[in-house]
């Protein structure tokens, strides 16, 4: 029997309408732009609007990668949306996207593996389809995790920004996703949480104490570290040589954090994608936002090898190499 691949055969984004500068954030907290880009290479970042959450943004998305693939809602048979900021308790935001897609009746779930969300839900959906129990597949890494930001702390509030991307998975024989990697180390916890929460309970502080509580230079070290052994893992993972990779699409956190992880691929800048000037990190939404600007601006072309990798709070990290 032929080998079955998961094969991208959409994507789609959305992003909120409202551009804040490095400049307008000069305004609100003792910064700068030159700080802020030197440091991180952010430029802007989209906000969402008040009641703007983060299933609107995941349905627009869906809705262009459904689009571009050919494929009506009625035909999918999973839905798995990486997201860390829900609209809602429950139910998950993949059930809330469900029914405004029209897709009613399929499987629906939420990960939660902070910025590695979507790499995340792309790696359990290829197991779905490889396994033969699921042929068309929605994937979506959506946030809007500006929710959680305390913006009077300016060791965060500037890296952070809204937005989301989509993906649809289909089985086919022609390939497909070759490997994916997924991790996870608790034990780092303490370097990257929001620590409030419904059964740990909520605080009597300004928004109930829902902040992200972040140590950057230590995630900064960590990050780079745990991507190198990453992209070793997944070369190997899949029988390739880093040479035989078209296209790099990092998460989106830094780009200094991007460039040495291009470094150790011995590739270019120029076969690396980066939205973070104009994105900022959106945590989930930033590998799926990234591919579909790359997609859609022409960059990345069918037949071509993407490496997408992400790290995140927990510490996660996961990575995917597939063929567009
Ligand atoms: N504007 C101006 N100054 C700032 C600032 C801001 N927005 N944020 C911090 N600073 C100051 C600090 O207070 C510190 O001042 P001090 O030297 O007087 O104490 C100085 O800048 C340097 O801080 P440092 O933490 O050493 O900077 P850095 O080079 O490590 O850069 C980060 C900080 C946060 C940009 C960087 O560590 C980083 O990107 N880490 C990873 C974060 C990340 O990606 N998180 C998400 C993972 S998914």
């Amino acid at each position: 029997m032929a080998q079955i691949y998961a094969r991208i055969t959409g994507t789609g984004s959305a992003l909120p309408e409202r551009v804040v500068t490095n400049a307008d954030l000069e305004k609100i907290v003792d910064t700068s732009d030159e700080w802020i880009r030197t440091r991180t290479g952010i430029q802007q970042r989209h906000i969402a609007a008040d009641g703007e959450t983060t299933g609107d943004l995941a349905t627009l998305a869906a809705q262009r990668a459904l689009e571009a693939a050919g494929v009506k809602a009625s035909e999918l048979d999973l839905i798995v949306l990486g997201t860390t900021t829900p609209d809602i308790i429950f139910p998950s935001t993949a059930c809330l996207v469900q029914h405004r897609l029209g897709a009613n009746g399929c499987a629906a779930f939420d990960v939660n593996a902070a910025c590695s969300g979507f790499v995340y839900a792309l790696g359990v959906a290829d197991k779905f389809i490889r396994s033969g129990q699921s042929k068309k597949v929605l994937v979506i890494g959506a946030e809007t995790l500006t929710r959680m930001v305390d913006w009077n702390e300016r060791e965060t509030c500037v890296l952070f920004g809204d937005g989301a991307g989509a993906v649809v998975l289909e089985a086919s024989e022609e390939p497909g996703i070759f490997a994916t990697c997924l991790h996870a180390d608790g034990g780092f916890k303490h370097l990257l949480y929001n620590p409030v929460g419904v059964s740990a309970g909520f605080k009597d502080e300004p928004n109930h104490g829902v902040r992200i509580n972040m140590s950057g230079r230590e995630v900064f070290k960590v990050a780079v570290k745990t991507l190198d052994s990453l992209v070793d893992e997944t070369l190997q993972a899949a029988g390739m040589e880093a040479s035989q990779i078209d296209w790099l699409i990092p998460h989106q956190a830094n780009l200094r954090i991007i460039e040495a992880t291009a470094k150790r691929l011995n590739m270019p800048m120029e076969q690396v994608i980066v939205t973070v000037d104009k994105h900022a990190n959106t945590s989930s939404g930033s590998v799926p936002l990234a591919l579909d600007f790359a997609v859609r601006s022409g960059k990345v072309k069918r037949g071509q090898n993407l490496l997408l990798e992400a790290f995140g709070g927990g510490f996660t990290w996961a990575s995917a190499l597939l063929r567009y």
